[in-house]
């Protein structure tokens, strides 16, 4: 059977300019050995992501944007068409919960995107989960049902294999996995809702893209808890926000991944 990839997906929001962009990816590549069936990728801003295109290793790193807009070109000021990223980002974030809530980006708008993603060969990251208070209220089910349905609007059974989903409860973005009992995402929750999003995925599918869909993991995910949440089933990988801005602390990120790889074997 072919051995299960890991992804670690950096996702710098908008931090660093194009000289530190530059200089953190030169630093961090003096730290990492590739490995095989573990993708590194880096989302900087959508304004680095050309130049570093040229400068990245591609054995070492892969380039994601964090956003971008589903028609391929045309009067849309301000924009940037997924089909513009072709040769420069493999993958693109779609519906990060800063984009649904801050920048009002709806379900419908994350399935127009996956969809456009998969036409211009771009691997979309689907990035879906429930705020604290759809929680509290018993909803966290139904909602991410809902934000799997939309995103997955456009796609068959035979590109579902080309699409990566990135779990990330709202409540526990950003907390630093270090504030209340309620901002941390415990690898107990984290066991429980994979497995929600793999029988709604199977419900939509079928069992065997159920099994094989890949399922990340966000939410202030740092070098203490990698191995916790890595060791979760079903759990492909890691989307990390503050913990990706050091050079220190993401390359220990990739080396605990690298040990947990090693461990499953
Ligand atoms: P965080 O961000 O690791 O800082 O919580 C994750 C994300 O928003 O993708």
């Amino acid at each position: 059977m072919e051995e299960r990839k890991t992804y670690i997906v950096a996702n710098w929001k908008m931090n660093f300019t194009m000289d530190e962009s530059s200089i953190f990816l030169h630093k961090l590549a003096q730290k990492i050995t590739p490995a095989k069936n573990l993708e590194i990728i880096l989302a900087p801003s959508i304004f680095t992501l050309q130049s570093l295109s040229l400068q990245v290793d591609y054995k070492q790193f892969r380039l994601a944007a964090q956003n971008f807009y589903h028609k391929d070109f045309g009067a849309y000021t301000g924009e940037v068409a997924v089909a513009q990223l072709k040769g420069i980002a493999e993958y693109g974030l779609v519906g990060h919960s800063e984009r649904r809530h801050i920048f009002g980006e709806t379900i419908e708008d994350t399935g127009h995107k996956v969809a456009a993603a998969i036409r211009s060969k771009v691997v979309p990251i689907l990035c879906i989960g429930e705020t604290m208070s759809e929680r509290a209220d018993g909803e966290e089910s139904d909602v991410i049902y809902d934000q799997l349905i939309g995103g997955l609007s456009g796609i068959t059974s035979h590109h579902i294999k080309d699409v990566i989903i990135a779990y990330e409860p709202v409540w526990a973005i950003s907390t630093g996995g270090g504030g209340t009992v309620s901002a941390i995402c415990s690898p107990d929750d984290l066991a429980s809702t994979i497995k929600i999003i793999r029988s709604h995925i199977k419900h939509l599918y079928g069992a065997k893209v159920s099994q094989n869909i890949r399922v990340l993991f966000g939410g202030s995910v740092n070098v203490e808890n990698i191995m916790s949440y890595l060791q979760v089933d079903g759990v492909d990988g890691a989307l990390v926000g503050g913990a990706s801005l050091n050079v220190e602390s993401f390359s220990n990120i990739i080396k605990k991944t690298k040990e947990i790889r090693q461990a499953k074997r």
